[in-house]
């Protein structure tokens, strides 16, 4: 094998692979600032992508939104699928949610238990509530819920950068 050959191969395995779902943007923002922070990532949208060859990567960052008190539904299918393969690798789970009280026992029950304990970390990164963005119901729940219908931004950096640090040692 050729030098080259041998740095393709390599950069091949060491590739991550950061698989997300996203109803109005805010986890795929985050999959995209992830992605520039490691560098040699491939962003996998569950929501339009419904088959990944695992073995092309050797890590993995999976994460999505809590919408009415639960996970993506693509998120959770995907872990349900590929958990065997997911624990085998080095990987990492993360969570966008709103609500800072729930977001203890909304971590706790957004991905199995099991995975949980063989994750380098399992975070949540805050989000946004983004009314451009949202149907008339669900401007009118999120209304009924934070008392305002001001978009809010809240990623927490510092989370997303030490997720991205964890995930490139
Ligand atoms: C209709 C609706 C329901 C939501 N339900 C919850 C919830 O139960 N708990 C919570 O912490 N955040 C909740 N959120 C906040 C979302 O988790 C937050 O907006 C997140 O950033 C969305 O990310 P996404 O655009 O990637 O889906 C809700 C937001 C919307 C619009």
């Amino acid at each position: 094998m050729s030098f080259r050959d041998y740095i393709c191969v390599k950069a091949k395995l060491m590739k991550t692979a950061i698989l997300y779902a996203s109803t109005h943007g805010t986890s795929e923002k985050a999959a995209q600032l992830l992605s520039d922070k490691i560098g040699n990532c491939d962003l996998i949208n569950l929501r339009k992508i419904k088959k990944v060859d695992l073995n092309d990567y050797s890590k993995l960052i999976i994460g999505g939104s809590i919408h009415m008190g639960k996970m993506q539904q693509r998120v959770r299918s995907f872990i349900e699928k590929y958990q065997a393969e997911i624990i085998d690798k080095k990987f990492a789970l993360f969570m966008c949610c709103m609500d800072e009280k729930q977001e203890e026992n909304q971590l706790k029950s957004a991905f199995p238990a099991d995975l949980q304990a063989k994750a380098v970390m399992v975070t949540g990164i805050g989000g946004e509530f983004l009314f451009d963005k949202m149907n008339f119901l669900e401007r009118a729940m999120v209304k009924k819920i934070s008392g305002s219908n001001e978009s809010v931004h809240r990623l927490y950096m510092d989370k997303i950068e030490a997720l991205a640090d964890a995930m490139k040692q």
